[in-house]
């Protein structure tokens, strides 16, 4: 079957484009995230291990996709001429600091956990249940308006320079292995959460 990804304008090429790896990436924190969504439905207990396994990657991985977008992907829609203005621009950050407030509410909450306090935990499970729903609305909206733009607007030299950034954005944010250890880190979530 086509998917979204094989109807862009140009034939598929042997290295990944930019909307490609972000894809993945969505895929990857979404299938976390499900896990995580999954382990607040079983149990009345929130596993403080797991969540705070779940911080650390999603304070860098996710928050690092969220910096390639705004610092390498939005700059390069500005160069062809997008306003930084354009509302849908302007939505893709917004949503990025609001997701950022919305994981610093569920780290504040993680350490009172420890009390057992009931109310405690029914705050850091509605804390948590907003986060999981922010992010898959939001990575949504990416995947159906930004992604599409991004591969109307880029031409493939701008997409390859794009793909250099990111890895050159990648290497200064998580070191030569930071990468493969949290992709180590998202497996182990998956089969602990
Ligand atoms: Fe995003
Ligand atoms: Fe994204």
């Amino acid at each position: 079957m086509e998917t979204g990804k094989s109807l862009g304008r140009r034939p598929r090429r042997a290295s990944a484009t930019p909307t490609e790896i972000l894809s993945a990436e969505h895929d990857l924190i979404l299938d976390v995230v499900k896990t995580l969504e999954h382990g607040l439905d079983k149990t009345a207990q929130v596993d403080r291990d797991v969540w705070r396994d779940a911080l650390v990657f999603l304070r860098s991985f996710a928050a690092q996709h969220h910096a390639k977008e705004n610092i390498v992907l939005l700059a390069a829609l500005e160069r062809q001429g997008l306003a930084s203005s354009e509302p849908s621009l302007q939505n893709t950050i917004e949503e990025h600091r609001e997701e950022a407030a919305l994981l610093d509410a569920i780290a504040n909450l993680l350490p009172e956990l420890a009390s057992d306090d009931p109310d405690v935990a029914a705050r850091f499970r509605q804390a948590a249940r907003a986060y999981c729903a922010h992010l898959n609305a939001h990575m949504e909206q990416e995947a159906r308006y930004l992604f599409p733009m991004v591969e109307r607007e880029l031409s493939e030299e701008d997409e390859r320079d794009v793909v250099h950034r990111f890895l050159l954005h990648r290497h200064a944010a998580d070191g030569e292995d930071g990468y493969d250890r949290l992709l180590a880190l998202a497996s182990h979530l998956r089969r602990e959460a």
